[in-house]
């Protein structure tokens, strides 16, 4: 994961565990389930036993501390716009098969003013793809990426009309919450559960009939751009996602084995949320790997890929450990790994330890090999045996 967060010029920040419980509810939203019901609340003691305490909140998500964070140290102007997490959230849910109440997520975020390009979808595409370069380099297979776009604030306004205007008539039949998110915020009828309700939902009408000229154009150019890369997706108009701070492109990728919870990530544009929390404007897009998630759907792909050492070295005969440590040295600064033996050992001991732990390569160094200068390579696939001087044995391996 960090190599790939590497090659697209990610950097790691790391956000408090905790925050003030007001950061989660303007920017993840009063109405959502997770700021409604699933965070873990307390208030903090004053400094003086009669000052009143300051209400705290175990990060339900990250996003809303990373902007925190962006805003609170002017993090555009150290240039710091695309960044990564990696760590603990808790969410007060009924625990079951992938969802718990102290889950980890692998996230990132592209944040920035306008003029820096943060609006423009070429950003959204080029997370997208990393998301699909990440899950096919994890060998994970048989993912499917769900897009699609919520608009902005102008167009929401018209939708949530629309919305409230057909649930008017059908509310009363529908469960508590519904009944006062009908009200309340219409848009976050969609995350409801309860099965009676789906075939109300069903027929509501779509976000997508009430995109705005600029809204709908940055949908398609995401989607070009995803087309010309070769990245698949399947539009699907009710995926609205459960949290509010969300603009224009919103998304999923599913994992078709792991039931129930199959959103193996989830992710969108927030292009209001730094002014929501007191910021400058700037535009952002990221998302979230339930990393929990993503571990069941690895132990789901046969071809899940757990790297093997590249090469066993033997060192052969006394005096040797000191010289294998010194090519073991050399040859993991070009990214290969090692596995070292002992001089004690025999070459046919030595030889069967290589195999059984399933390197590629044993590497034989004796005292011949060193006085030589060239050193003896064994395929253990194949059984074939080269001569490779020293200083092409990292090229000779990594081909
Ligand atoms: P989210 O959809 O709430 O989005 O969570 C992202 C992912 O975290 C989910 O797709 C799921 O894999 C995992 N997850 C959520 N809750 C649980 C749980 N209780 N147990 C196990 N895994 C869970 C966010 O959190 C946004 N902050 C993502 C984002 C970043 N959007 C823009 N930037």
């Amino acid at each position: 994961m960090r190599d790939v967060f590497r090659a697209y010029n990610f950097h790691e920040i790391r956000t408090p565990i905790f925050e003030s419980t007001e950061l989660f509810a303007r920017g993840v939203g009063e109405e959502t389930d997770i700021v409604a019901k699933e965070m873990y609340t307390w208030e903090d003691r004053g400094r003086a036993q009669s000052d009143k305490g300051q209400s705290l909140t175990l990060r339900p998500e990250n996003t809303a501390g990373v902007v925190r964070a962006y805003i609170e140290h002017k993090l555009w102007d150290r240039g710091l716009n695309k960044l990564y997490y990696m760590g603990p959230q808790f969410r007060r849910e009924r625990p079951q098969k992938g969802r718990y109440r102290q889950f980890y997520q692998i996230g990132a975020e592209v944040i920035g003013p306008a003029t820096a390009g943060s609006e423009s979808p070429a950003r959204d595409a080029e997370i997208l793809e990393l998301l699909a370069t990440l899950l096919d380099r994890l060998g994970i297979k048989d993912w499917t990426l769900e897009l699609n776009s919520i608009g902005c604030a102008n167009d929401r306004a018209a939708y949530n009309e629309a919305l409230r205007k057909a649930l008017e008539p059908v509310a009363a039949q529908m469960c508590v919450d519904c009944q006062r998110r009908a009200v309340t915020n219409p848009l976050r009828v969609f995350d409801c559960k309860v099965p009676e309700d789906q075939p109300i939902i069903e027929k509501l009408p779509r976000i997508s009939e009430f995109l705005d000229e600029p809204c709908r154009k940055h949908f398609e150019q995401v989607k070009e751009i995803l087309r010309s890369v070769a990245v698949e997706f399947q539009e699907n108009s009710r995926l609205v996602r459960g949290l509010d701070y969300y603009t224009r492109t919103a998304f999923e990728f599913t994992h078709g084995a792991l039931g129930a919870q199959n959103a193996i990530l989830g992710g969108g544009r927030y292009d209001g949320l730094s002014e929501a929390l007191g910021g400058p404007a700037a535009p952002g897009i990221g998302f979230a790997i339930g990393e929990d998630r993503l571990v069941l759907a690895l132990s789901e792909s046969a071809e899940a890929v757990v790297r093997k050492p590249d090469v066993y070295i033997a060192p052969l005969g006394p005096g040797m450990n000191k010289e294998a440590a010194r090519v073991a040295r050399e040859l993991r600064r070009h990214d290969i790994v090692i596995e070292l033996g002992d001089e004690n050992f025999r070459l046919k001991k030595s030889l069967e330890t290589a195999s059984k732990i399933g390197a590629k390569y044993a590497l034989i160094a004796g005292e011949n090999e060193l006085s030589t200068g060239v050193f003896a390579l064994k395929n253990l696939a194949t059984g074939e045996q080269k001569a490779v001087p020293r200083t092409d044995l990292a090229r000779a391996i990594q081909s």
